[in-house]
């Protein structure tokens, strides 16, 4: 997620703005950049990679100036670059903005600009808010900043200044975040208080829609509607290490909340005023039509993302769809052939594996379609066709907020197909489109309403040698699921199965006490679900349901209910992970293990 910082004040702006840059490196970024104004002259310096470089860069060349702005960026439109990085000018390099957030409707107003004679020189959706503000600047970078924010749509925190206004510095927030320190001779908007605790204490938290317009000596700040505001100056509690987290213990949690805002990301993004378009990153009819064979490949969780994916399309669109783990299929691939469609699923986008059955494919004249949540990636690069997840930097190797955005994307994917094959009509994919725009709400009532009992049940689960986790059909995957985020970081031998097929052989190694985990989603297999978990209830195991809590049967035979809101079948694994992740990492922090960072694990596995 991009990090914006910026100084206005009465020492020099590069040293605080590139402290401020290494405070949200954790965010996760790919290249950084800064402007600084000095007598009227405006100065940028723009690097992909690592902030390192960019600082090479201005220790060799500083800047001079006590107004200045900076970006760390995560590509989200156009590769990972130079020329993509922030900030961004307008043609006359006159005014430099950065953005953090998405400019939904960065293509139609691109189009409006190029026939006003405006040049764009990125692939990025930000420089159009640089043009379109000086489209409006006649004398006042305030009323020009004011003007340009009503055209945007989508969510935006803004830094800008202006040669014409070397004393002014403008912030915007609009769904991204922004906060204002207070310094003693100035101020420094940022992306998030971990920039600015070498600094200040003292900070003021905007608003939505708030548009704040500061000099060295005043800060004046305007609501949504223009109405001059007051923001209540707070003291930031938090110190460097929790507030690089946001003030949760570890990034898992911190990433495992953010699902209700990540899935409205992801859904927003497939469609165009809420209409389900994937535009150019899909096929066209005739496309989809000509893929005689479909393969979902992907590792880990990705894979099991990829599994609940095949039940949508095949469920929606009618088309049989294989799936086969990414270091199987690389090797093992006698049916795939220029007819084939290839789904890879993966977060980093550099799995190795993922990689090599893709190429493999590839060969043979397969289509690849990638669904992945790094821009630039190996696997974006290589692919024909890159559906992105929208999740923001992943930072814990345990997959939470990857895995639910991918499910999403899938969701999206397998819509698309549905309406171009004419296995659904328009009506119907947009009714699913509002049934997975409730999801988020749902997610996050879930999240905020379940408190204490991970950590409970956790204290229960700890010491056991093995744990089980049940399902039946879709249940079952996300009980795979369940299963690898709880053996990942807690490193208790965990393991999935079909609900049916334990009692051909697994149920041997049930013994007094042993957790079962059963998950319970879908309405027509609820009985057959509560009969396997009084064999294992039999003998002797401890149960916990994840389902519904009002269903009698379920109570009756599990140890613990952890209730969960029922949603429609297919969609039930964006529900039924959260209770999972949530009690796989308190059980990581009751044993006390690294949580982000398990022992052996990678977050990218870039090797074969
Ligand atoms: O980056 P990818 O999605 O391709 O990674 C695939 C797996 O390595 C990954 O999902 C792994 O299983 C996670 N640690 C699970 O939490």
């Amino acid at each position: 997620m991009c990090g914006i910082v910026g100084y206005i004040g009465s020492k020099n702006a590069q040293e605080p703005i590139l402290e401020g840059l290494t405070k949200l490196e954790y965010r996760g970024y790919d290249s950084a950049g800064i402007s600084v104004i000095n007598h009227q002259q405006l100065r940028t310096v723009k690097k992909v990679g690592k902030l390192n470089f960019l600082k090479n860069s201005l220790q060799q060349s500083p800047l001079e100036g006590k107004i200045g702005i900076g970006h760390t960026r995560w590509a989200t439109h156009g590769i990972p670059s130079d020329v993509n990085s922030h900030p961004h000018l307008n043609n006359k390099g006159t005014i430099s903005v950065v953005h953090n957030g998405i400019i939904e409707n960065f293509l139609p107003l691109k189009e409006f600009l190029i026939k006003k004679g405006y040049e764009f020189l990125s692939d990025t959706d930000s420089e159009v808010i640089a043009n379109l503000i000086d489209y409006y600047y006649e004398d006042s970078i305030e009323s020009a900043v004011k003007n340009a924010v009503r055209d945007l749509e989508g969510a935006y925190a803004l830094a800008v200044i202006t040669t014409e206004e070397p004393d002014t510095l403008i912030g915007v927030r609009h769904e991204s975040p922004l906060v204002i320190g207070l310094l003693d001779d100035g101020f420094m908007p940022a992306s998030d208080i971990p920039a600015l605790l070498a600094y200040t204490e003292k900070v003021k938290y905007l608003e939505n829609g708030d548009i704040v317009v500061m000099t060295k000596n005043s800060i004046d700040i305007y609501d949504s509607e223009n109405k001059k505001v007051e923001r209540e100056t707070k003291k930031i509690e938090w110190d460097l290490e929790s507030a690089s987290k946001e003030g949760f213990d570890h990034f898992m949690i911190k990433e495992i909340y953010e699902q209700p805002k990540v899935i409205k990301d992801a859904i927003r993004r497939k469609c165009v005023d809420g209409v389900l378009n994937l535009g150019d990153n899909t096929f066209s009819k005739e496309e989809w039509n000509s893929f005689e064979s479909i393969y979902i490949t992907a590792c880990g969780t990705a894979f099991h993302a990829g599994e609940v994916g095949k039940i949508a399309i095949e469920t929606w669109a009618k088309k049989q769809v294989q799936t086969e783990i990414a270091s199987e299929l690389k090797y093992y691939q006698p049916f795939i052939d220029e007819k084939t469609l290839l789904i890879v699923v993966s977060q980093s986008g550099e799995t190795g594996d993922t990689l090599a059955a893709m190429r493999e494919a590839k060969k043979k004249g397969a289509k690849v379609l990638a669904i992945t949540n790094v821009v630039g990636s190996s696997i974006a690069r290589e692919a024909d066709k890159v559906l992105y997840c929208y999740a923001g930097p992943e930072i814990s190797v345990a997959s939470t907020k990857a895995y639910t955005t991918q499910l999403i994307a899938l969701y999206a994917l397998a819509l698309d197909m549905a309406k171009k094959l004419g296995a659904m009509d328009e009506e119907k994919v947009q009714n699913w489109i509002a049934k997975m725009n409730n999801l988020s709400s749902t997610v996050e009532e879930l999240l905020d309403s379940q408190g204490e009992r991970y950590k409970k049940l956790a204290d229960h689960i700890k010491d056991s040698k093995s744990i089980f986790f049940l399902g039946r059909g879709i249940d079952y995957l996300s009980a795979k699921e369940g299963a690898l985020k709880l053996k990942e970081i807690s490193y208790i031998n965990s393991v999935a199965f079909p609900s049916g097929e334990l009692k051909h052989g697994s149920i041997a190694l049930i013994e007094d006490g042993t957790p079962v985990i059963n998950i319970i989603t879908q309405s027509n297999l609820v009985d057959k679900a509560i009969s396997n978990i009084k064999e294992v209830k039999a003998r002797g195991a401890f149960t916990v349901a994840i389902g519904d809590n009002n269903n009698d049967g379920i109570k009756e035979v599990s140890d613990v209910v952890i209730p969960i809101p029922l949603v429609d079948d297919i969609l039930a694994p964006v529900i039924s992970v959260l209770p999972q992740q949530l009690l796989a990492y308190e059980t990581s922090v009751a044993i006390g293990n690294d949580v982000d960072k398990p022992r052996n694990l990678a977050k990218a596995v870039t090797v074969e």
